[in-house]
């Protein structure tokens, strides 16, 4: 089987529309075999465009499509017949009489089947078939079965099949519950097949096709027999899905995340507390292991706390000391598994599939409880030995507040959101008349990012020289990172970033350089996002 693996669906569509046209081009009277779906779709689109051109003549050629609801009249509005007219036929000068197609309100299917394999062999056979498949690896209605037709025949459909189906009418029984379709015996005898997969839910059944069993249970295998067949397939679907695990000290969040950094599914699960270091382990692959029952996952990779290096991890409050993470979790799983400081993971997530993706290098600050974030360096994080990036601790205030980590005058000292609170705490004490000390009482003596953001779009003077005095700071930090970094971007994220331009407009005035600083994309799920990303 050759393999052609391209970088996204529209590639495919492209790709294999040459392949029809090479097709046409040389022998102008082939016979294809046509397919419905959401894959084919672009494939037909491209051929229109290809015939608008002048690109493409298919008054020669004749088609078979695989297959037809039953019953179902063919200008119902959910038949194949109506697919194949809106997306191809209409479009491309192919003629009526050359059009063949399985009639889904036939009297008798048995005749209706039968004579369909007649007109094909009549026809000469189909040159090229082209196919998408299922999730369960059906092609055409072929679902997965103990034994499998050969010939073209009605079959009942599937529990499965009408889940998916179902979900195309508005009222369910309306829907059909049986189909025509070229049996896998039809298919097979094509000279030529091209077999189309896009998206990481159809990763299991291309890795099942390239490993060569033939199994009744996923139909579409029984293609590797054929001697011309050809997969073209985006990345997703040959490299499936990766899982990213964003590991806190209460719990974690595992999931699936496809090409297009979206959260196939997620599930949250508490880390285990006080225990050794191999139970947290343990729990990421069981967790890991449960979803890979649904998907295919190519790899693992974690975010975790504390400081990384040659890829061990130490955290005291997970008992790690220099304990080798992604090593067990690849142990127990069988996947090769990444590893990286949680802080950088977000960033990535932010550099590659946020507001960073257009561009190279940036610098994102993660303003929360404490400073966080990461550098992206020609589009990877800048790790240094394992834990690089760690934005927080280089000191801005020469003898100033302590810090946990043993330096005074720590950037996160005066530019997390904890310092700013409690900037604005002490403002509001200090200004009992304010309307930020309103906020505070009329909140039991607190303030949050909330309050202190609406005092400012209420122009509450003390809550504006609060954010002034904080923006001071702030910005002395992102300057010395701009100097050393020359980033494209400077990208804020955390909780504090939501205030939006009530924290950026004063914040750029005091920015000596031109550079885009702007708020983050990814809000909760940006370690996950980003911990799936590593390779
Ligand atoms: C329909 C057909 C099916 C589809 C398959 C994938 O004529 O042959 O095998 O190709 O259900 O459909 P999509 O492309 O919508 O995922």
């Amino acid at each position: 089987m050759k393999v052609i693996i391209c970088d996204n669906y529209e590639q495919i569509a492209k790709e294999v529309a040459k392949m029809v046209s090479d097709q046409i081009n040389e022998k102008p009277d082939s016979v294809l075999g046509m397919a419905t779906g959401t894959t084919p779709a672009g494939v037909y689109k491209e051929l229109a465009k290809m015939y608008e051109n002048g690109k493409l003549n298919m008054s020669e050629v004749k088609t078979f499509n695989l297959d037809e609801y039953y019953p179902m009249a063919a200008d119902d509005e959910h038949s194949y017949h109506s697919f194949m007219n809106k997306h191809l036929f209409s479009k491309v000068n192919i003629r009526p009489e050359n059009i063949h197609m399985l009639d889904g309100k036939c009297k008798n299917p048995k005749v209706e089947c039968d004579n369909y394999e007649k007109k094909i062999s009549e026809c000469g056979g189909i040159d090229l078939q082209f196919l998408g498949f299922g999730q369960n690896g059906h092609i055409g209605f072929n679902n997965p079965d103990v034994s499998l037709e050969g010939d073209t025949h009605l079959t009942k459909l599937t529990q499965k099949a009408l889940d998916v189906h179902y979900a195309h009418f508005e009222n369910p029984e309306d829907a059909p519950t049986h189909a025509l379709t070229m049996g896998l015996g039809t298919i097979m005898r094509s000279k030529k097949i091209v077999i189309m997969a896009s998206g990481a839910l159809k990763h299991r059944i291309v890795r099942r096709i390239l490993k060569r069993n033939i199994r009744t249970d996923v139909p579409a295998t029984i293609l590797h027999i054929h001697p011309d067949v050809t997969l073209v397939c985006d990345r997703a679907a040959y490299e499936g899905v990766r899982i990213g695990v964003d590991l806190g000290g209460t719990e974690m969040k595992i999931g699936v995340v496809d090409d297009n950094f979206q959260i196939l599914k997620k599930v949250t699960a508490p880390t285990p507390q006080g225990a050794d270091a191999d139970a947290v382990a343990t729990q990421i692959a069981e967790k890991c292991l449960e979803l890979m029952n649904d998907y295919n996952v190519g790899s693992i990779g974690i975010g975790t706390p504390g400081l990384i290096r040659n890829s061990k991890v130490s955290a005291v409050n997970l008992n790690f000391d220099n304990y080798d993470l992604a090593g067990a979790v690849k142990e127990k799983t069988g996947v090769t598994t990444y590893i990286a400081n949680d802080a950088n993971c977000a960033a990535l997530a932010e550099a590659a599939a946020g507001a960073g993706r257009d561009v190279k290098n940036s610098v994102v600050l993660t303003l929360g409880t404490g400073v966080g974030g990461g550098i992206i360096f020609d589009g990877k994080i800048y790790e240094g030995k394992g834990s690089g990036g760690e934005l927080g601790h280089f000191p801005i205030v020469y003898g100033g507040k302590k810090c946990g980590c043993g330096l005074e005058g720590c950037f996160e000292k005066y530019a997390s959101t904890t310092a700013l609170m409690e900037m604005a705490t002490d403002a509001a004490i200090k200004n009992p008349d304010s309307l930020l000390a309103q906020k505070y009482a009329e909140n039991q003596n607190k303030l949050n990012g909330l309050l202190f953001f609406e005092a400012v779009r209420e122009n509450c003077p003390v809550a504006n020289t609060t954010l002034d005095e904080y923006t001071d700071y702030l910005s002395a930090g992102i300057n010395g990172l701009i100097y050393i970094f020359d980033p494209e971007k400077v990208i804020i994220s955390g909780g504090i970033s939501g205030a939006g331009d009530a924290l950026l407009s004063p914040l750029k005035e005091k920015i000596k350089f031109d550079v885009p600083i702007v708020i983050a994309e990814h809000k909760n799920n940006a370690g996950l996002i980003g911990a799936s990303l590593l390779h």
